[in-house]
């Protein structure tokens, strides 16, 4: 078909989910009872939920017919051959050990490639990722290209690592200290911003040269194989799983969330060409998720997971994802809405630092601009900025990354071209009144990963929206219960 039709999707709907939409008093009444945190709304206050593209996504016939073919033996499961099958083939690696999900993969590696005192190059940090480094006793150094924290950067590849940086890692701490290089595809932190696939073969290249291993976080490599058929001189002309093998072939394994690429609710492995490797992952695994052949997973699972990474890797399905996410990008771009760009992979990144400069990221921007959202409409987003970023390990004190974003993350086959225009709306009618959006401080902090549980109090007493009249005022409303 031209290039230039829409990129419709390749499928239509069998069966329907009915979402509920709410008033704006009760969704105020909910985000104050969440502490402003939007992880801890219940979904059914939500009516288009973007929070995540992890494990939302919907599964095709073919996959709930594969549930129905579940073999729940708890050893050598037909399901499990099936699944390590389509993993070889599509990514390549020879050796696959289930993982319940992606951070179940990332403790594991950690525990057996990481020693007290070992450092972790990486293009930018994930953060689960990164905590299962530390508490393995290394400590995360970002390797990633200067535009990835330039949300005004048109750079192509702005998941790049830079070579400069990663050279000097390598001198001043000396190869034996370099745990193995994280190489992320399409980079969540930065916007889902993809990597090139010259830059995976000169990184690759000079850490083999050093002795160092690669293991990619192939979470979302068919969507940057996606990006490098498109952007990459020489590249137009290969396919999407050709691609996603080129990448793979380059590494030593990889961790893998397949709650995004892989259209499934809920999988990961972690995979290796190793056998040494591989033996004391298997051991491990035992230990933490189950039997080396189910690794957390039932059958049934293991199941829609091989048959999700096939269909994750047909052409027709990738480009009208990544068109889906691009046509809400546009439509905020035309309006005049800052977000990262170019546009990503994964969701449409709201530059919070920009849209709320009158709010001092000790106020929390982006956590303040999610909580508006809300108010304004039921579609939920999440906060990727200082509350995400956590404090540093060694001084306690909080991060100030570059990006203080709110990511508007689309899951996959799920929501149609209207709701992206009701978020659009949204998000404009908010940018309207982006004066009036109160800053927040923390009622509660957990000790990790705090955006998770966090609980937030405004900063005045009337909400998150300061004298609101957007549709009445909120001063006189009693913090009331919420009636279901
Ligand atoms: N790596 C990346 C790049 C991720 O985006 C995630 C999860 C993980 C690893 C961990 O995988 O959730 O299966 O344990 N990202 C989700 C998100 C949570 O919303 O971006 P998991």
């Amino acid at each position: 078909m031209s290039a230039n039709r829409s990129w419709a999707e390749p499928y239509r709907i069998k069966m329907v989910e009915p979402i509920r939409m709410t008033t704006r008093s009760h969704r105020e009444r909910a985000i104050a009872e969440a502490g402003y945190n939007t992880f801890l709304l219940r979904s059914d206050d939500v009516y288009i939920d973007l929070l995540t593209d992890s494990g939302t996504s919907a599964m095709s016939d073919r996959q709930w017919a594969g549930l129905m073919q579940g073999d729940e033996a708890y050893a050598g499961s037909a399901n499990y051959y099936h699944f390590e099958e389509a993993v070889r083939t599509f990514y390549g690696f020879r050796h696959v050990i289930p993982t319940h999900q992606g951070r179940g993969a990332e403790h594991l590696l950690s525990n057996i490639c990481i020693k007290s005192g070992d450092v972790v190059p990486g293009n930018m940090y994930f953060t689960t990722t990164k905590i299962h480094q530390e508490l393995a006793g290394g400590r995360f150094i970002d390797v990633i290209i200067d535009e990835a924290h330039d949300p005004e950067s048109e750079h192509p590849f702005k998941g790049n690592v830079d070579g400069e940086k990663l050279k000097r890692v390598i001198n001043d701490y000396g190869k034996d200290r370099v745990a193995y290089l994280s190489l992320e595809l399409t980079v969540n932190m930065a916007g889902g911003q993809p990597v090139s696939l010259q830059n995976v073969r000169e990184t690759c290249a000079l850490c083999h040269e050093h002795g160092i291993r690669v293991f990619l976080d192939a979470t979302r490599c068919v969507e940057n194989a996606y990006f490098i058929k498109e952007r990459e001189p020489g590249c137009a002309g290969m396919s999407i799983p050709e691609i996603v093998r080129a990448i793979c072939d380059e590494a030593d394994g990889c961790t893998m969330s397949a709650k995004k690429d892989s259209l499934v609710n809920i999988g990961g492995f972690l995979a290796f060409n190793d056998a040494e490797l591989a033996d004391a992952a298997r051991n491990l695994v035992v230990i933490y998720e189950g039997l080396h052949t189910y690794g957390g997973l039932a059958g049934r699972d293991l199941e829609a997971m091989a048959i999700g990474i096939q269909e994750s890797m047909e052409y027709d399905h990738i480009r009208a994802r990544i068109g889906q996410v691009r046509y809400l990008g546009d439509r905020l771009l035309k309006a005049g809405i800052p977000i990262v760009r170019p546009v990503g992979g994964h969701g449409i990144f709201l530059n919070a630092a920009t849209l709320l400069s009158h709010l001092p990221r000790e106020r929390f921007p982006a956590q303040a601009l999610a909580a508006a959202l809300y108010v304004d409409s039921g579609v939920r987003a999440m906060e990727r900025g200082t509350v995400s970023a956590g404090r540093n390990s060694e001084t306690g004190e909080n991060q100030y990354p570059n990006l203080e974003l709110v990511r508007l993350t689309i899951p996959r086959r799920v929501y149609t071209q209207a709701h992206m225009d009701v978020v659009a709306e949204s998000v404009i009618a908010v940018a309207d009144h982006r004066d009036r959006v109160a800053g927040l401080q923390f009622s509660y902090e957990p000790k990790h990963l705090r955006f998770f549980q966090a609980r937030f109090a405004t900063i005045q007493s009337h909400g998150i929206f300061r004298n609101d009249d957007c549709e009445r005022p909120t001063t006189t409303e009693p913090a009331a219960e919420i009636v279901r």
